[in-house]
């Protein structure tokens, strides 16, 4: 076959600033996937989309490019409609957990496909694979069978989407161009479209923990997101949220799990409360669900009944006790004084240190390792108190999660500590 562009040429028009057309987007990802462009070629495109950036235009573009790649799921014959979650990922985030039953208790369809964690940051399947028995991995049929019957479905997105994503994002890895903004954006809505959804809600975390830093960082990325998904079709909106400190009160997978639970009893952090209700009340409404008291479904059973459904047609057993970790280790406030630092990224690090998360794809993750904390900023504290629990089963692992700790905890004795606000800007509205 005689391909119709030079790759040197594509990549020589990014490299002096130019913006590539349709064609020779939806040419490079096709001819990528096929093989013709090499990796080391795509590596310098890369480079220089992440050094001279895209146009909205040719970031639309791409994203529908890698979308054209795979397969499209139709989850159209569905009523009510499909709305879904997607958070960049955080400290202690299990926000999906007790959020997809809340919404699919609403009687909106929620189709969440998850991945799992890599780093400090914790994967949603990992989290729930700690239940005894869990599935992660369905047939797109299963799938839309449970969305019928359930209404929500937590499970591994199939190999079928977005593969030309899924081939440059390795590629991304290894070529440290995974930070550039447009790719980002492409990457993550080109799964999310592909995936069916009718509307969409963006949680862009900012801080420590997060992948992106600053507010600045993480508006563009939110703006460009919810851009591509209204340009595709797809209603989507933004929130902005507080990754500085961990969310929650544990990192860790059934540590999580445990933590979601509690939230569909009534109980539970604050925090994670005000996300999850901020959430559902805006995915609701993009499906039309509006004039309700989401918190109530929290707190009378409804949530709690969805959530036992979606587990069992997943073939987990919640009568079985979640995993505990043989070994615990405490540590205690070193002074008295209000909390002023508590850094998201240590608590994650840690967290992974202690067995929850993995350095590579194929190494497996202890269920019930993690962290569990009882401080956030602004809170008073005396000398002495536990502040921190680490948990896991090969003691060995203490000394490494400790030195990750070392100075992520600041206790001030002067002036108060304002408690952060945890929603920071909203993007779409
Ligand atoms: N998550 C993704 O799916 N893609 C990225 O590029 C970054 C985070």
């Amino acid at each position: 076959m005689i391909e119709p562009f030079s790759t040197i040429d594509l990549i020589s028009t990014k490299r002096d600033f130019g913006e590539l057309s349709k064609v020779e987007i939806d040419w490079i990802i096709d001819a990528y996937v096929r093989g013709v462009v090499a990796d080391e070629q795509m590596s310098a495109m890369a480079m220089a989309i992440l050094l001279n950036g895209m146009s909205m235009r040719e970031i639309v573009d791409w994203t529908q490019a890698m979308i054209n790649s795979g397969e499209r799921l139709d989850f159209s014959s569905l009523s009510p409609a499909t709305v879904d979650k997607h958070s960049t990922g955080g400290v202690g985030d299990m926000i999906t957990l007790p959020l997809a039953p809340l919404v699919a208790s609403f009687g909106a369809a929620v189709p969440q496909l998850s991945g799992r964690g890599l780093g400090h940051t914790g994967g949603t399947l990992d989290k729930l694979e700690a239940i005894p028995g869990w599935q992660a991995n369905l047939t797109n049929e299963q799938m839309l069978n449970q969305l019928h019957q359930v209404g929500a479905v937590i499970c591994a997105a199939g190999a079928g989407l977005a593969p030309a994503d899924k081939k440059l994002y390795a590629l991304r890895d290894v070529t440290g161009t995974v930070p550039a903004i447009p790719l980002i954006a492409s990457s993550i809505m080109s799964k999310k479209i592909a995936e069916g959804t009718s509307a969409l809600v963006l949680d862009v975390k900012v801080g420590s923990g997060a992948f992106m830093k600053t507010i600045e960082q993480a508006r563009t990325l939110a703006k460009t997101m919810v851009e591509i998904g209204n340009a595709a079709g797809v209603k989507t909106k933004a929130l902005l949220t507080n990754m500085e400190q961990p969310l929650g009160k544990a990192a860790g997978n059934a540590l999580e799990v445990r933590q979601a639970i509690e939230v569909l009893n009534g109980a539970g952090p604050q925090d994670v409360i005000d996300l999850t209700v901020e959430l559902a009340t805006q995915m609701l409404a993009l499906v039309g669900i509006t004039g309700i008291d989401v918190k109530e479904n929290l707190e009378n059973g409804k949530a709690l009944a969805k959530w036992q459904q979606l587990i069992s047609a997943q073939n987990g057993d919640l009568s079985k006790p979640l995993p505990a970790a043989k070994f615990t280790h405490e540590i205690y406030a070193a002074d008295s004084g209000t909390i002023a630092k508590f850094d998201a990224l240590s608590v994650g690090i840690a967290a992974w240190r202690l067995g929850a998360g993995r350095s590579r794809k194929e190494d497996s993750v202890q269920a019930a390792a993690g962290v569990t904390w009882t401080i956030e900023l602004g809170q008073k504290i005396t000398k002495g108190e536990p502040i921190l629990t680490l948990h896991t089963d090969e003691e060995s692992r203490f000394d490494s999660a400790i030195a990750a700790l070392e100075s992520s905890v600041v206790i001030s004795q002067g002036e108060s500590v304002a408690k952060p606000n945890l929603i920071l800007d909203r993007i779409g509205e």
